[in-house]
């Protein structure tokens, strides 16, 4: 464990103590939204559990969740021209062009419940990035989920999606109840072939923003090699270093 992780499992008891606490600081004082003005990024490599782990922090910070890589999918499904070109390199595995992402960022940000901050997941992934966001938000915190790659390969490749409800499964960590199992859909970038271009994109291009956030002390790093619940409990963590 280093500096700044969180990783480690705590006792049923309490962990169960600390939500009750945790619950009742967040309704007997302001909603964290007013208190505590900023952004909190998700940061990892693809398949860490960003998306897993994020209905969590949204739930303990009311702040929404911004996912790039969903807006990015539903401008695919819309079949925009934007959606369009995406689409080719979200495909071969490599990042979409940082000028796309940010005029994104930029507009989602212009909306209501972004004011007092939103929970980044998979934004920024380069530098460029970082830099543009810091122009126009602030970043309170980054919570780093760490995996090594042999982990990744195995969570993507397995990984379904219920199209009603978004929900995220695992063939083998987190099987869906047997009654929606038929509807399930495999995202067509989760072959085994372009999670490696998408991890050789991270190690390249995202990578060094854990430095670069490190060095500015908002980087929090949580071990992601666990199981879903234990990670979990050190998200839940994290988020209490931050309130
Ligand atoms: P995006 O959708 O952001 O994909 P990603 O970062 O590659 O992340 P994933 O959604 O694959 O993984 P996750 O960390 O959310 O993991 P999950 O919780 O699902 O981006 C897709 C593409 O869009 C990119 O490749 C790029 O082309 C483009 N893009 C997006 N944003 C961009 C940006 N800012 N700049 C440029 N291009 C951009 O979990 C994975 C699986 O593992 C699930 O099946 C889950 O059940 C399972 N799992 C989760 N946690 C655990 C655990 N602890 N143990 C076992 N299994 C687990």
């Amino acid at each position: 464990m280093d500096n700044g992780s969180v990783g480690g499992l705590w006792s049923p008891l309490v962990r169960t103590e600390y939500l009750i606490i945790l619950r009742h600081c967040l309704k007997t004082t302001k909603p964290l939204g007013e208190s505590m003005v900023g952004s909190i990024v998700l940061f990892g490599p693809p398949g860490a559990g960003k998306g897993t782990q994020a209905g969590r922090i949204v739930e303990l910070t009311s702040k929404p969740q911004v996912s790039t890589g969903d807006m990015l999918r539903a401008a695919v499904k819309l079949g925009s021209p934007m959606g369009l070109a995406a689409k080719e390199y979200m495909d071969a595995g490599l990042l979409v062009p940082d000028e796309v992402i940010i005029g994104l960022i930029q507009e989602r940000l212009q909306e209501d419940d972004a004011g007092q901050g939103v929970l980044f997941d998979g934004f920024p992934r380069t530098i460029p990035q970082a830099e543009s966001l810091e122009k126009i938000a602030t970043v309170s915190s980054v919570i780093s989920i760490e995996v090594p790659d042999d982990a990744i390969v195995d969570r993507i490749v397995g990984r379904r999606m219920d199209p009603e409800t978004g929900e995220i499964f695992h063939v083998q960590f987190k099987p869906a109840p047997p009654e929606i199992e038929g509807r399930l859909i495999q995202r067509p970038d989760d072959t085994e072939e372009t999670v490696r271009s998408r991890l050789e994109a991270y190690h390249n291009q995202t990578a060094p923003l854990a430095d670069w956030y490190s060095d500015r002390g908002l980087l929090i790093r949580i071990d992601g090699n666990a199981s879903i619940n234990q990670v979990g409990v050190s998200v839940e963590r994290a988020i209490s270093r931050i309130l």
